[in-house]
């Protein structure tokens, strides 16, 4: 999964208040990955079907949960230090509960409580049905925690809060079986399960239905996607999908290289509503490294799926994650991922130095390779990937036309407006009357950095 920025009520997609005569308030903060930006939505769902209201801030609420990543020691660094910042909230709010959800919870457990005298609540990711009943104990005074992982949980019967807007997240599937050696998710997440395709379909007509426009079904591994019900594939569910909400984009993350099919590939080049874009992790461009990292492929074989997906649609865009600094990787193992890069030649990627995670395999094994040395290395990678996502943006986007799903005035500069291409490339271009939010405009691409496009909206 992509990492977010830290968003909390003022930045992230998060309802309107709801603020029912005398509901107490709950102001969610989320870390960490989509998965983690639904599960949020989700437990605002369980609280505000609890008579809960939903805070803005978090000086408003009487409640405050972060909901936390594991997945690097930075992201955890991050919510310690929030919680420093949290403590004159109690201070002037002595009823004030403050609770960790997700991944950390379930890593750290029972060592979160009462840090700095704060968390009373700690609350893994399978078990927050739990929340009514824990937060009405801690309101009486009482620590609580629940971190049992479940086989069959999905929140399935659960309707997300989420705010109106155009896109919106779907979790399709929870956990992970693949057991890298490096990830914490199989022990924070817990093994792999599926929701039944028929509700999958259901939510996003109910999505369509209030207007939403784009999808993303998520799973740590959607390509593992079996209908409990009916033994359906994840392309039937994408198949199911594109032809229920014909008129919505469907999006999905993240998928696993040694599961990526044909039949899935095919799939997605056979429905025009299904984006191209895949997100295909590859970790490392050595073999020696990948077979380090349990993920079950070579080179070879992720380059043959490469070759595949460009083959079967060749406008499809790419991106990758990379870890750099694994334990024992060596000049030449470096060397080997610099080479992957100008082979695949991906239009982005997410990069990362190896954070050694307790209790997985990796961790064991030490970390070996020096922080400068990690460093340096990261940074060559992110510079060759980014003098690479220039280039092909430069060489496939200059005067290419593309339907762009408007999303609002650019961050940067409101005068202008900014949507999204099918191939998940954000583009800014001048305001005309056919640009409303959630409008299908085509759009001609006139300049590109490595990360944006700009270019002009054509009449229709
Ligand atoms: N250290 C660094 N990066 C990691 N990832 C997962 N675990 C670690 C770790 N221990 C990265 C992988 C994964 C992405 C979500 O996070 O690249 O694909
Ligand atoms: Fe972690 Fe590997 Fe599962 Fe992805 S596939 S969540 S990297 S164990």
């Amino acid at each position: 999964m992509l990492e977010l920025p830290v968003l909390g009520s003022e930045t992230a997609p998060q309802p309107a208040v709801h603020t029912a005569n005398g509901a107490r308030l709950v102001y969610v903060e989320t870390y960490g990955c989509q998965m983690n930006l639904n599960d949020t939505e989700i437990v605002l769902g369980i609280l505000s079907a609890n008579g809960y209201g939903v805070a803005s801030r978090p000086e408003e609420a009487d409640v405050i949960l972060l909901n936390t990543c594991a997945v690097r020691e930075h992201a955890e660094q991050r919510v310690l230090e929030r919680l420093n910042h949290l403590k004159p909230y109690k201070r002037q709010k002595p009823w004030l509960v403050v609770g960790i959800l997700g991944c950390m919870a379930e890593r750290l457990r029972s060592r979160l409580l009462g840090r700095n005298a704060l968390v009373e609540l700690v609350v893994g990711p399978d078990e927050y049905r739990k929340l009514p009943q824990l937060l009405e104990h801690a309101f009486a005074g009482e620590q609580g925690i629940a971190v049992r992982l479940s086989r069959v949980e999905t929140y399935d019967d659960i309707e997300p809060l989420r705010t109106e807007g155009i896109s919106a997240w779907v979790s399709i599937m929870r956990g992970c079986d693949k057991f890298c050696t490096f990830c914490i998710v199989p022990f924070t997440r817990g093994r792999e399960r599926s929701r039944p395709l028929n509700s999958i379909v259901a939510e996003l007509q109910r999505l369509s239905e209030r207007g939403f426009k784009e999808v993303t079904l998520l799973g740590q591994n959607v390509n593992s996607y079996r209908d409990p019900v009916s033994g359906a594939d994840f392309a039937d569910l994408l198949a199911a999908c594109a032809r229920a909400v014909p008129h919505m984009r469907i999006r999905y993350l993240t998928s696993h290289p040694s599961d990526m099919s044909d039949k899935l590939i095919e799939t997605m080049a056979a429905y025009p509503n299904i984006c191209k874009y895949i997100h295909l992790p590859v970790q490392s461009g050595s073999n020696r490294i990948l077979r380090l990292m349990n993920r079950g492929y070579t080179v070879e074989q992720y380059l043959e799926r490469i070759e595949r997906i460009r083959q079967v649609m060749p406008d499809c865009a790419l991106s990758t994650d990379i870890i750099a600094g694994f334990c024992t990787e060596t000049e030449e193992d470096h060397q080997a991922t610099l080479e992957l890069l100008r082979t695949v030649r991906y239009d982005g990627a997410y990069m990362f130095k190896y954070s050694p995670r307790e209790g997985t395999r990796a961790w064991k094994w030490g970390d070996d390779v020096p922080e400068e040395v990690k460093l340096r290395r990261l940074n060559e990678i992110i510079a060759l990937q980014q003098q690479i996502s220039y280039e092909v943006n430069q060489e496939r986007e200059i005067g290419r036309i593309h339907e762009v799903l408007v999303e609002g005035p650019s961050k940067r500069n409101p005068e202008e407006w900014q949507g999204r291409t099918d191939t998940n490339k954000v583009v800014i271009f001048p305001r005309t009357p056919e640009c409303s939010v959630g409008a299908l405009v085509r759009v001609r691409i006139h300049r590109a950095t490595s990360a944006t496009l700009f270019g002009e909206v054509l009449a229709a």
